[in-house]
């Protein structure tokens, strides 16, 4: 069998693949060209996808053969996941490995923005640092504040057990509530949406982008935020309203942001860039080299699992096993 690999994973993590079947992968840090996809994917009974590739009806029409599309990463919008189980297609994605990374990571904006880590270290870099004087540059501080979290899945949880550490108060909003006894670990208060926008210090995204979740943080939503709250988004960019945000954040509606993900990725909202009360990373929740080694590891345990006609671990497209005889 053939496979395709979009992006560019260690040696050692994809020998497992290479011991079983012919691996084509992209050699270059960078995205696989759009056209060199579609045409290296036709003759493929196996994909790894990343999530800059849209994997849609185009590139499904282009691939009679897959089998099996093991997508490297937790968040699996960028994949019509309908059009690949109507072609009897698996779509595994993966998840747990990354949650510890990218809680950190929402941490680490959590910690920074308020404290202005990124604005000082400009500062410096740029010697506008001539004195010291007891009321300047000053954040604001992280212990004891509220933090609402949007999302209490794997990540969400696991930002809430590092909250715990820094004595916040932790309010919550999920399609479903969790279960009393992990509201008394976490000490964590289920609520609404507009009770968590409205009391919350920091507010952290931490759901999937689905239609339901597209534009969740929009002007409404906005205008409920405290003057002096943060907004922190590790999920996916087109979840807030990118050009409301921005207005708000000129006008200083809201205390700031540290965003690792963009409504247009990589593209950013004009004005965006300008703001001294934002942190923006390029989309590295999961990235530290643990993890992303750990991610391509479980990628390749799916593609395997699933081309040798076994279930795959983290399949997200069960309802693809009826139409499939080989499973
Ligand atoms: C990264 O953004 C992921 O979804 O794994």
């Amino acid at each position: 069998m053939r496979i395709l690999v979009t992006g560019h994973l260690p040696e050692n993590v994809i020998s497992p693949l290479k011991e079983k079947y012919q691996v084509e992968m992209n050699q270059e840090d960078r995205p696989m060209d759009r056209q060199e996809l579609i045409l290296r994917v036709k003759d493929k009974q196996g994909l790894l996808p990343m999530l800059s590739d849209s994997i849609n009806e185009e590139v499904l029409n282009c691939a009679p053969h897959l089998k099996m599309i093991a997508h490297f990463g937790v968040g699996y919008n960028n994949i019509d996941v309908r059009a690949a189980s109507a072609r009897g297609i698996m779509v595994s994605n993966t998840p747990g490995v990354l949650t510890e990374a990218t809680a950190e990571l929402a941490f680490t904006l959590i910690l920074s923005v308020p404290r202005r880590i990124v604005e000082g270290d400009r500062m410096i870099r740029e010697d506008r640092f001539k004195f010291w004087a007891p009321m300047l540059f000053l954040g604001r501080e992280v212990t004891g504040k509220t933090l609402g979290i949007i999302g209490m899945g794997k990540i969400g949880k696991a930002i809430a057990v590092r909250a715990r550490a820094f004595d916040m108060r932790i309010l919550y909003h999920n399609r479903k509530r969790i279960n009393s006894e992990e509201e008394k670990n976490l000490r964590a208060e289920y609520v609404d949406l507009k009770a968590l926008l409205t009391e919350s210090d920091f507010v952290s995204l931490n759901v999937p982008l689905t239609e339901e979740t597209k534009h969740l943080i929009g002007k409404n939503e906005l205008s409920l935020m405290k003057p002096t709250a943060f907004l922190i988004n590790t999920s996916r960019g087109p979840v807030i309203d990118e050009k409301a945000l921005v207005e708000v954040l000129k006008a200083g509606k809201i205390g700031g942001a540290g965003l690792d993900v963009y409504e247009n990725e990589p593209s950013l909202t004009p004005g965006l860039a300008e703001l001294d009360n934002v942190i923006l990373l390029p989309h590295v929740g999961s990235g530290t080299l643990e993890t992303r080694i750990k991610m391509g590891m479980l990628a390749v345990e799916n593609l395997i699992a699933g081309l040798e006609g076994r279930k795959p671990l983290n399949l997200v497209n069960p309802e693809v096993l009826k139409m499939r005889k080989d499973i």
